[in-house]
Parts: structure tokens; C-alpha cells; sequence
């Protein structure tokens, strides 16, 4: 299949500009857009062939749902059960935005949609042209992250044609992404409110509307064998590099000091190595592939970063990569849980007298 690649230009969010990708859409086929956390693969949602062509063109299993677009508020009510008042303040405080809320599911959302589930994970993107797409489709629009399934979700235009070029019709450019990590996912079909998964909506936010917020406990602990976390693709090793990938945690000159060590030892084994640095520190680095990641006095920097850092990583073929790692506050939360995913919880923890503690290895 050849893939039409659609720019976007100033002009661009006239209907006109959208009235072929919505015809795309509506005739099952596939039209990949960006949207202000990761670009999306989007199919007609009430479609079931549709959604099944999703599948396929990422190579994802079956079981994992997809998250539903919708532009308006107008557009809720079909789609579920019903409303919970928890959802209404949530959409009030934060729709359009970077959250994802799960509610039971109608008749009218096929069950190849829904990953098999009674449920169904709805969102309303910010982003301009997401907004454009969903209203020119008429219909709701799946899309899960635009990335074959297992890689780093696609944070730009070309890191979506890298993937998806030549398996589906469209793929919109908008640019780079703004938030850089998908979307805050927000279980409201259980006794009380649960993240599935941290992004830019943080947990102060929600329980600022919420009140107590349970955490899925896949979010702290690696998966064991019988976990079972309630957002099937959080069980997972996706958002992962090629390399293998070792968190380094301690103090600011630790971690620097524990980095340089043991990039040293692998590269004098032959290894590429990758070091993921900020701002601060990427000057004190001397072996290796050193990239920065953004910088430590603004969490969006590096949430906007990382997914490509992974990619460049691939690109440039290094075997392993040490990383520094963040405090886990606020967006914080989601950069951690996406690094941690890539490490595949392979990390060293370096005490200031210089001993490490080494958990997770050897996938
Ligand atoms: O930011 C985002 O959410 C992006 C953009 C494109 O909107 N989309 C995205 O989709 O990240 P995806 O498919 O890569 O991730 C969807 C996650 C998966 O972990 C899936 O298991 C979970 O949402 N999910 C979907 N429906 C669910 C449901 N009914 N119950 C629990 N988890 C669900
Ligand atoms: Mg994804």
C-alpha cells in the first residue's frame, strides 16, 4: 500500500484540509495524526474491521484495548453506560487534554475495540489537528500509540513513517509532539478512582478533583508472575530500545561517578554504549554516546525528549545504555514508569560511599 504523507501548513485546519483522511476513516482504513502526547494510529472506533487492521499494521496482540478520540462532549454518552459524576468534574478539569478515562462500554463499541473488555478507555485530545481529524471523520476514532508494537511510541512524523509506511493510508505530519508521554489513564469502574497509567494529568491534579486515588500497584513493583494490571498494555516491555538499558539512581554526583564507571568498563569490552545525561551533566561524561535528555529543572523537557532519545539510540545501534533517573513527583511519575518499562526495571543504586546495589538484570 502506498502511504500519503499530509503536512501540515498554516492553512491547514480548514475542514477542507481533513476532508480526504476523514473519508479514510470512514471507510475503514487508517489515517496515523499527531496529537499533544504521542502520535495515534486512528480507525473508525465503531468499526470492527477497522480496529482489527490496527492490530495488524502494529503487530499488537488482540487483548489490548484501544483508547477511543472523541472531539466534543456530545459524543460521551453513546459510547458507554453511563456517566459517572467522578467523570464529569474529571472532563470539566482536564478534557480536552493529555487524560484517558475508562468507562463501561455500550453495544455500540465492538468488542475487537474494547481488547474483549465490558469496557472502554475514552479521551478528548487538545491538539488542534487531532480535534480537526475526529470532527472530519464524524466518527469516534481508536488509536493507540503510532508505533509498531514494542517500540518507543512515535513522538514525530518521521518516527511514524519509520514504522508505518506502506501499511496504512495516511500518516498526518503535525511536527513534534508537545508532552512527548501518552496519556494519563483513569479507571472510574471500580469502587473508587485508579491510575492505570501516570502522564502529563499528574496525581496531585486528580486527586485535587478526586480526592484518594488508588495507584495500580504494577506502577510501583515489576510484574510477577499472577499480577495482573487492569491496563493490559502495561504488562508489556514496550517503550523499549533495542540496547539493553540500566537506571542508575543516587545522588546527582554519584550516579555521574557510577555512569562513567561502568561505560568505561563496557566500552573497553567492545560494547557501544549510550549514556542518557541532562543539562547538568552531560559536560562530565567522556565515554560513549552521550545524549541529553533535557534538563533537570523542567520535568516537561525531558517527558518531551525521551521516546526519541530511545529511538536515536536504536538508530545508532549502541548494545547498552546507562541512565540517570528522576524523582518520581508529579510528571515525574510517568517519566519514571516509562523508563523503568525500557530498563525493563534494570537498575543500580549507588550509595554516596560508592556501593551499588544492583536489582532487575538479565532479561
Ligand atoms: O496518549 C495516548 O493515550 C495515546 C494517543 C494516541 O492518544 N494513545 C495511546 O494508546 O497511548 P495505546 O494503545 O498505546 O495505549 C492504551 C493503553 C494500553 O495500555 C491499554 O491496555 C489501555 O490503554 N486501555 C485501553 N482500554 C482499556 C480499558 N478498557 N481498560 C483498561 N485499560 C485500557
Ligand atoms: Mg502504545
Amino acid at each position: 500500500m502506498k502511504t500519503k504523507i499530509l503536512k501540515v501548513t498554516g492553512h491547514a485546519l480548514e475542514p477542507a484540509f481533513f476532508r480526504e483522511a476523514g473519508q479514510i476513516l470512514r471507510n475503514g482504513g487508517l489515517v496515523a495524526f499527531p496529537t499533544e502526547t504521542v502520535y495515534g494510529l486512528g480507525g473508525n472506533a465503531l468499526d470492527a474491521d477497522a480496529s482489527a487492521k490496527i492490530y495488524a499494521a502494529k503487530g499488537r496482540p488482540s487483548d489490548n484495548p484501544l483508547i477511543v478520540h472523541i472531539s466534543s462532549m456530545e459524543e460521551l454518552p453513546p459510547l458507554v453506560k453511563r456517566i459517572p459524576e467522578e467523570a464529569e468534574r474529571l472532563a470539566a478539569a482536564y478534557w480536552p487534554g493529555p487524560m484517558t478515562i475508562i468507562f463501561e462500554k455500550s453495544s455500540l463499541i465492538p468488542d475487537t475495540t474494547s481488547g474483549g473488555l465490558k469496557t472502554v478507555a475514552v479521551r478528548m485530545p487538545s491538539d488542534p489537528v487531532a480535534q480537526a481529524l475526529i470532527r472530519a471523520a464524524g466518527v469516534p476514532i481508536a488509536a493507540p500509540s503510532a508505533n509498531t508494537s514494542g517500540r518507543p511510541s512515535p513522538t514525530e512524523a518521521k518516527h511514524v513513517i519509520e514504522d508505518m509506511d506502506g501499511r496504512i493510508e495516511m500518516i498526518i505530519d503535525g511536527g513534534p509532539v508537545d508532552v512527548g508521554v501518552e496519556s494519563t489513564i483513569v479507571d472510574l469502574t471500580g469502587e473508587k478512582p485508579m491510575l492505570l497509567r501516570p502522564g502529563a494529568v499528574t496525581l496531585p491534579m486528580l486527586e485535587a478533583v478526586l480526592g484518594e486515588v488508588l495507584l495500580d500497584p504494577v506502577l510501583t513493583k515489576p510484574m510477577a508472575p499472577g499480577m495482573h494490571p487492569k491496563a493490559p498494555g502495561m504488562k508489556y516491555r514496550h517503550y523499549a530500545p533495542r540496547a539493553e538499558m540500566i537506571l542508575v539512581e543516587g545522588s546527582q554526583e554519584a550516579v555521574v561517578r557510577t555512569i562513567g564507571k561502568h561505560a568505561a568498563e563496557a566500552a573497553a569490552e567492545g560494547k557501544r554504549v549510550g549514556i542518557i545525561a541532562t543539562e547538568e551533566t552531560r559536560g562530565r561524561y567522556h565515554t560513549g554516546d552521550i545524549k541529553c535528555i533535557g534538563t533537570r529543572s523542567d520535568q516537561a523537557s525531558v517527558a518531551h525528549n525521551l521516546f526519541a532519545v530511545l529511538r536515536a539510540f536504536d538508530d545508532d545501534g549502541v548494545d547498552v545504555i546507562y541512565s540517570e533517573s528522576f524523582p518520581a513527583d508529579d510528571l515525574g511519575l510517568a517519566i519514571m514508569n516509562r523508563m523503568m518499562k525500557a530498563a525493563g526495571h534494570h537498575r543500580i543504586v549507588t550509595a554516596s560511599d560508592g556501593t551499588e546495589t544492583e536489582t532487575g538484570g538479565g532479561r
